[in-house]
C-alpha cells in the first residue's frame, strides 16, 4: 500500500481528474485515475467484440492485459502494452462504461489492479473515481467528495472536450452525464455516495486554483 493516499470521488464532470492531477503534482505523489481503468477494460471489450458479461471481460482483462502502468510520475491506461489515454475518452466507451463498471467481478478485478498500482509509487497516490474513499481505499488519509451543480458540470465537460456551448448540444451532454450518474449511484455494488468522513467540496463558482489549494493545504496538514 502506498504510504499516502488521497481519495477524490464525485459525479461525472465535477473535475475530479484534473483536480487529482494538480493535487498530485503539488504534493509530489502520483495520480491514479480509476475511471481510466474502467474505461480501458470497456474499450478492450468493445474492440474484441465480446459480450459485456463478467467472465469474458475479466479473462480478457487478464490476458491482454489491461492495466494502469506507472510511467515517470503517474499512471497511464494500457491495453497489451499500448497507451490508450486518448482512446478511452471516446464517446462509444463513455456510452458503455457504466454498464461494465456495474459488474461485481469487473470491480473486484479493478480493485486488485488499483491496490497493486498504489504499491508501485513510493510517495503515495491521489486516486479519483466513484468508490475510492468508500471501498478501494477506505483508510485514505484524506477523502474528498467533489461536486458542482449539473449545469456547471455540463459546461465544464463541454469545455474539456472542445464542444460548442450551444443549447442543444449542452442538453444532450447533460442527459449523458445524468444517465451515467444515475447508473453509478443506483448500482448494487459500490454505488456513488460520499464517504461518511469525506470533506464535501461544492466547486460551483469556485476557481480551479482555489479548489486545488484547499485540498493541498488540508493534505499538507495531515501529512506533516
Ligand atoms: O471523467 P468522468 O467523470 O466522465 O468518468 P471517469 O472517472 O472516467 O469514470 C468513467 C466511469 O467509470 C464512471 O461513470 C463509472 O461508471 C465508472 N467508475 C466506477 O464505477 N468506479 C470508479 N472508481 C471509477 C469509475
Amino acid at each position: 500500500m502506498a504510504s499516502r493516499v488521497i481519495a477524490i470521488d464525485g459525479p461525472a464532470g465535477a473535475g475530479k481528474s484534473t483536480t487529482a492531477e494538480a493535487v498530485a503534482e503539488a504534493l509530489g505523489i502520483a495520480h491514479l485515475d480509476s475511471g481510466a481503468l474502467y474505461r480501458a477494460v470497456t474499450l478492450a471489450s468493445l474492440d474484441a467484440g465480446i459480450p459485456l458479461c463478467a467472465g469474458t471481460i475479466v479473462s480478457l482483462a487478464h490476458s491482454l492485459p489491461v492495466r494502469l502502468a506507472l510511467v515517470r510520475n503517474g499512471f497511464r491506461p494500457e491495453i497489451a502494452g499500448v497507451d490508450v489515454t486518448r482512446a478511452v475518452r471516446s464517446e462509444r466507451v463513455t456510452a458503455e462504461v457504466s454498464q461494465v463498471a456495474a459488474i461485481p467481478e469487473v470491480r473486484e478485478w479493478a480493485n486488485r489492479e488499483l491496490w497493486h498500482a498504489a504499491t508501485q509509487h513510493p510517495e503515495g497516490v491521489v486516486s479519483d473515481g466513484r468508490d475510492i474513499g468508500t471501498v478501494v481505499f477506505p483508510d485514505a488519509a484524506l477523502k474528498v467528495f467533489l461536486t458542482a451543480t449539473s449545469t456547471e458540470r455540463t459546461r465544464r465537460r463541454a469545455r474539456q472536450v472542445g464542444m460548442a456551448e450551444e443549447p442543444e448540444q449542452l442538453s444532450r451532454l447533460a442527459g449523458e452525464l445524468q444517465r451515467r450518474d444515475d447508473l453509478d449511484s443506483s448500482r448494487e455494488v459500490a454505488p456513488l455516495v460520499p464517504a461518511t468522513d469525506a470533506m464535501i467540496l461544492d466547486t460551483t463558482g469556485m476557481r480551479f486554483e482555489d479548489q486545488v489549494a484547499k485540498i493541498v493545504s488540508r493534505a499538507r496538514k495531515l501529512f506533516k
